[in-house]
């Protein structure tokens, strides 16, 4: 049976990311730069909830689950691997699913519905394009690291249109970094749904 619109409850789904000139983001399946205090960035604003006992849904495609095995555990999460190959949950993984729609889903319904705070899209490629897509896609982090890197793969590209960039966040500093010789600064865009 079909599910009516208020049985299903709407989650913020955002997307992280960062991207080098160019928007690479990645090179043989791992990250092309060390930034420490970035990384930190990209863990406290995951794992971030408003109380506990709530918990975050991490949506990953396969080959980035699989090349940050440092990542487990972590706390307030719980983690979707998307795939059409794998058929069991990889280890440390809670669920996979063979689609990105899946793994929303997942958020809204029972028994997860009442616990799941955010979804967090945290890459590849194809899961960023089918998030910032997605209508609860309402915020995209994606740090500028000002710098060439030789990537193979690119996020995709932001409608900046409809993902305005934010001046101030909360939570996120606005000034450059610099870390290793590298500067980088935070960025947020929100979706203007008057320009959807
Ligand atoms: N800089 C950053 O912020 C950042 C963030 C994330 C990732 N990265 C980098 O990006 C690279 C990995 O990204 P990637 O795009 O190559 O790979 P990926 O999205 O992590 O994994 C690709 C695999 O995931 C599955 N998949 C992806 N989209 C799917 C869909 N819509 N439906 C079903 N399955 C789907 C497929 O697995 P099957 O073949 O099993 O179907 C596909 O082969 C790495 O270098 C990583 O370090 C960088």
């Amino acid at each position: 049976m079909e599910k009516s619109r208020d049985q299903v409850q709407k989650k913020p789904l955002r997307l992280i990311a960062a991207a080098c000139n160019g928007m690479g983001i990645g090179k043989d399946g791992k990250v092309p730069w060390c930034l420490p205090r970035e990384f930190q960035y990209f863990l406290d604003s995951i794992t971030r909830v408003s109380r506990p006992g709530k918990l975050n849904l991490l949506i990953w495609g396969k080959v980035c689950w699989f090349s940050n095995p440092e990542l487990f555990p972590l706390s307030n999460v719980l983690h979707v691997v998307v795939s059409t190959k794998l058929t069991t949950t990889p280890d440390h993984a809670h669920f996979v699913t063979s689609d990105f729609e899946s793994a929303v889903n997942l958020a809204s319904e029972r028994p997860l519905a009442d616990l799941i705070e955010t979804v967090w899209v945290i890459g590849g490629r194809q899961m960023y394009e089918e998030g910032m897509k997605h209508p609860w896609c309402d915020l995209v982090y994606l740090t500028d690291i000002m710098a060439d890197f030789d990537c193979d793969v690119f996020f995709p590209e932001l409608d900046r249109k409809l993902f305005v960039l934010q001046n101030r966040f909360p939570d996120v500093a606005c000034d450059i970094q610099e870390e290793n010789g590298i500067k980088y600064k935070f960025q947020v865009f929100k979706k203007e749904v008057d320009n959807v």
